[in-house]
């Protein structure tokens, strides 16, 4: 019975053993699953959003007293250049601005954008007797004499990712574009690429 002496010893310290093999596990555990999230990451990591406005016109201008009426028209193309991730658009607000000041709101019908895939749709916005500082208002006078008129197009969505059965939670995309409406040629219209970021 030699051994029975050191017995009182030996259980507390395997106890310490059972505790730090538990420890080393779960640790091991934790840096798997942060492997696993960060692997799966990078491979669907998702890209830019593009977007870009393709046509715009403005008709029915009207400024008067420092008040603006207007039909806006614009094509936005919207291209999702992810290999795997799919997009949800749950809702989706524009304005066109000027001098950071907004002159009339639309909005865009739900859509699911598939991976690789481009969606046009128009914009339509209808200013309707808009107030502008009239500081604003001599700008957009000034501007509109030589015809040439830099509005802001800013876009605001609701958005999901897809990835395979996986759905994110709700992000917000802000997409801003600065197009320059020519007045009096609307066929001369040129591409212009936007900004977008979540
Ligand atoms: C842009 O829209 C105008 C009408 O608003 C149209 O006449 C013109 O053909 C369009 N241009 C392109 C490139 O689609
Ligand atoms: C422009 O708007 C003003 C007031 O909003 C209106 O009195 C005028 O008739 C309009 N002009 C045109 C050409 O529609
Ligand atoms: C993009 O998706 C829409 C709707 O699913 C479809 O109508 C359109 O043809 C697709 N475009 C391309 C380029 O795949
Ligand atoms: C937007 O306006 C253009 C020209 O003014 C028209 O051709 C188009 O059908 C309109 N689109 C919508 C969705 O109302």
């Amino acid at each position: 019975m030699p051994t029975s002496a050191s017995q009182p010893s030996q259980a507390p310290k395997s106890k310490s053993n059972l505790i730090r093999i538990i420890a080393i596990v779960l640790l091991a555990l934790i840096v798997l699953l942060g492997l696993v999230v960060l692997i799966t990451w990078l491979v669907v990591k998702p890209k830019r959003l593009v977007y870009t406005i393709e046509n715009g016109s403005i008709q029915n201008f009207n400024l008067t007293n420092d008040h603006l009426s207007a039909n806006f028209y614009f094509v936005v193309r919207s291209y999702n250049p992810n290999k795997r991730v799919s997009i949800y658009y749950d809702s989706i607000g524009a304005t066109v601005n000027y001098n950071d000041q907004t002159l009339a709101f639309s909005g865009v019908d739900p859509f699911y954008q598939r991976h690789r895939n481009v969606t046009r749709f128009d914009l339509n916005f209808t200013a309707r007797s808009a107030a502008l500082s009239s500081s604003v208002s001599k700008d957009l006078m000034l501007e509109k004499r030589s015809e040439k008129i830099q509005f802001d197009v800013w876009l605001k969505a609701r958005i999901r990712f897809k990835v395979g059965a996986w759905k994110s939670r709700h992000r917000t995309l802000r997409v801003s574009c600065s197009p320059v409406l020519e007045v009096s040629r609307p066929k001369s219209f040129r591409r212009t690429y936007c900004y977008a970021e979540l």
